[in-house]
């Protein structure tokens, strides 16, 4: 399990390695927004990314995101400790 630290919540939970991380929101109750069902097809579910223990970024993120520290939480998978802002900050 790997430490996924919502900055902005002040909270910890435990990830399993290879989870999405839509989905570990969903599991604990954390309130991410995806109003696409998790397809890559909207940009509601952007996490800021301090820490960066996450896949690779996938090409089909990219037209979702105006700041390179964002991340579709749909589409990032768990593979280390995570620093995250649910806030996708400023563009
Ligand atoms: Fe729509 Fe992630 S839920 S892009």
């Amino acid at each position: 399990m790997h430490p996924v630290r919502f900055k902005d919540l002040d909270v910890v939970v435990q990830a399993a390695p290879g989870a999405c991380l839509l989905d570990v929101c969903l599991d604990h109750d954390i309130e991410m927004e995806a109003a696409c069902g998790g397809f890559a097809a909207c940009n509601t579910c952007r996490v800021r990314v301090e820490q960066d223990g996450l896949s690779a970024k996938e090409d089909i993120e990219g037209p979702f995101l105006d700041r390179p520290d964002q991340r579709l939480g749909c589409q990032a998978f768990i593979q280390g400790p995570c620093v995250l802002s649910l806030d996708p900050g400023e563009t």
